[in-house]
């Protein structure tokens, strides 16, 4: 079964930057096949990593539900959603990317939705790693039906703010129908030297500290020039903190 790397956190702390710099790792680092999930329905994932996204997953579920007679004649239904899902999957040489797009409108989707599910459980099979890049709620995460993350990296930027909602986050885990072997804590955009009265909230949220990551110059540069995070220079600050804190993560999870 492939280890799921998940990341959670409040909007706009981060959490699409590190998956970008999680995919880099394993694009320059690693042999070992990875599938990224950009789960946020404003997803912007691929664009962070320099892939134009044509379609989605919820696109294919939309238009099968507009007109589900569409299904070409002579084809059964299930094989032309996985055709179409194949479709969506984007295959780079480092790492491969499925976009979830919009959830559900209004609507009885379980139909489509088992078989999207039982697809998207068939395709992690092929991957030994798995990105999920969440939105702000854990929506996705509590769909899944494999019910299972290895790791949940939760990134908060160095705010109090940001750190609450990481240890609301740690208390709904419970609630969730979700194993998660392992937690992590990215503190991003912070300073070289943590506050005594931060490091106390942490201590009270009680998640260890994975890494933390300066304000990185290059990821503005990269973002108004719409580069791709690939192509970081390895130097970069937030690189190297990604980086060592992948090392730590794969002694963590295996
Ligand atoms: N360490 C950093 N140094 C400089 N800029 C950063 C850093 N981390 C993130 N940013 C910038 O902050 C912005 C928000 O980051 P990002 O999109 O990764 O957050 P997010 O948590 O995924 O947001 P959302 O909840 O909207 O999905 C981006 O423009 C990104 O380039
Ligand atoms: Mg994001």
């Amino acid at each position: 079964m492939s280890k799921v790397i998940a990341m959670a956190g409040k909007g706009g702390v981060g959490k699409t930057t590190v998956s970008a710099l999680v995919a880099r790792h394993f694009a320059k680092n690693s042999k070992n096949p990875l599938l990224a999930v950009d789960a946020d329905p404003n997803s912007n994932l691929g664009e962070t990593l320099g892939l134009e996204i044509e379609k989605t997953v919820g696109d294919i579920r939309e238009d099968f539900m507009k007109d589900p007679q569409g299904v070409p004649s002579g084809m059964d239904k299930v094989l032309y959603l996985e055709m179409l899902m194949n479709q969506v999957l984007i295959e780079q040489q480092a790492f491969d990317l499925l976009v979830m797009g919009r959830q559900e409108g209004q609507g009885c989707y379980c139909m489509v939705n088992n078989i999207l599910n039982r697809f998207s459980d068939e395709l992690e099979k092929n991957y030994a790693y798995l990105l999920v890049d969440n939105e702000a709620g854990m929506e996705h995460l509590s769909r899944r039906t494999s019910g299972k993350v290895d790791i949940l990296v939760m990134v908060s930027d160095y705010a109090l703010r940001g750190l609450r909602a990481v240890g609301r986050i740690n208390s709904m885990l419970d609630d969730l129908k979700l194993e998660v072997r392992n937690k992590g804590l990215v503190v991003n955009r912070a300073p070289e030297t943590l506050s005594p009265r931060f490091l106390e909230e942490v201590e009270k949220i009680g998640v260890p500290i994975l890494c933390t990551i300066p304000d990185d110059n290059n990821l503005l540069e990269f973002d108004m020039e719409q580069r791709s995070l690939l192509d970081l220079p390895d130097d970069s600050d937030a690189v190297k903190a990604v980086d060592g804190m992948m090392a730590r993560v794969k002694e963590m999870i295996g």
